[in-house]
């Protein structure tokens, strides 16, 4: 059987999304599963079933050896360049087109949301195309390095690239394990979830903080909270609707059946 036909959208749902005013959906990287990029926590293909996140995604993995760190995650950055959004994408940049007061939160570090045409995207781990300054200088170079502001989306071929400005290692910009989240980010998320009618939960685990509060901070101000995940996550049995079916699948179905 096609799953796509055995998805049904509960009458209700397709009322209720009709009328709200504010919708805000939090992403992660099931989202982007469709597209050929791998998430982190499914059993067999998730990347921390392979990999050692504290050997890869701490400033102190970073600071111990570089050269592997940037490794994965030009390793990474290349599954991403060749990836393309799809259909879960391309919907959700399709109800902004249809509401205003439409918010995309994600934890991803891929850029599909804005290559599928989203304009309104909180990256809350930060965005993988870009490098920034990390303030740990080189081998040789002045010591007492303070991080400055240079970014580029520039990388290069392999190595470790240095800051113009400073001469530090450049880094990914992307936020590791131990680390702190853009404030801006944060608050922004945050008041976006605390004000919205609906809110989706779309292909994440729920495992990260802050990440994962944000759903009970909707819930908690009254918004209908919808989750799109193939798996129960310990938000399943507070979520109002829940879609235990792939997003590529759900989400065209949901645009179809409440905005065409
Ligand atoms: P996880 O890998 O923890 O979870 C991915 C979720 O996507 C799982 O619950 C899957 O069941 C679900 N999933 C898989 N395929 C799907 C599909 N086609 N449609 C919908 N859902 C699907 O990823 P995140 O929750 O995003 O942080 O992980 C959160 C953070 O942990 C990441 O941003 C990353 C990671 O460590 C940092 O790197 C800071």
């Amino acid at each position: 059987m096609d799953t796509a036909l055995s998805i049904s959208v509960p009458d209700e749902l397709i009322v209720a999304l009709r009328q709200a005013r504010s919708i805000t959906v939090l992403t992660g990287a099931g989202i982007s599963a469709e597209s050929g990029i791998p998430t982190f926590r499914d059993s067999q293909t998730g990347l921390w079933e392979k990999y050692d996140p504290h050997e890869l995604a701490t400033p102190e993995a970073f600071a111990r050896n570089p050269e592997l760190v940037m490794k994965w995650y030009r390793w990474r950055r290349d599954i991403i360049m060749k990836a393309e959004p799809n259909p879960a994408h391309y919907a959700l940049s399709a109800i902004e087109q249809k509401l205003s007061d439409f918010h995309l939160i994600t934890q991803n570090v891929d850029g599909l949301h804005l290559r599928a045409g989203s304009k309104n995207v909180i990256q809350l781990h930060g965005d993988l195309n870009k490098l920034r300054c990390s303030g740990i200088r080189a081998p040789g170079s002045q010591e007492n390095a303070s991080q400055c502001s240079f970014s580029t989306t520039e990388w290069q071929e392999d190595g470790i690239p240095l800051c113009p400005l400073c001469g530090s290692f450049l880094r990914p910009d992307v936020v590791w394990f131990g680390e702190h989240l853009s404030e801006d980010a944060l608050k922004a998320a945050l008041a976006v979830s605390k004000k919205c009618d609906a809110f989706f939960s779309i292909g994440t685990s729920g495992m990260v903080e802050p990440a994962a509060t944000l759903a009970y901070e909707a819930l908690r101000s009254g918004a209908m909270v919808i989750e799109i995940n193939p798996h129960p996550t310990p938000l399943s049995v507070y979520s109002q609707y829940l879609f235990q079916q792939p997003a590529g699948q759900v989400l065209p179905k949901i645009v179809m059946d409440v905005w065409k």
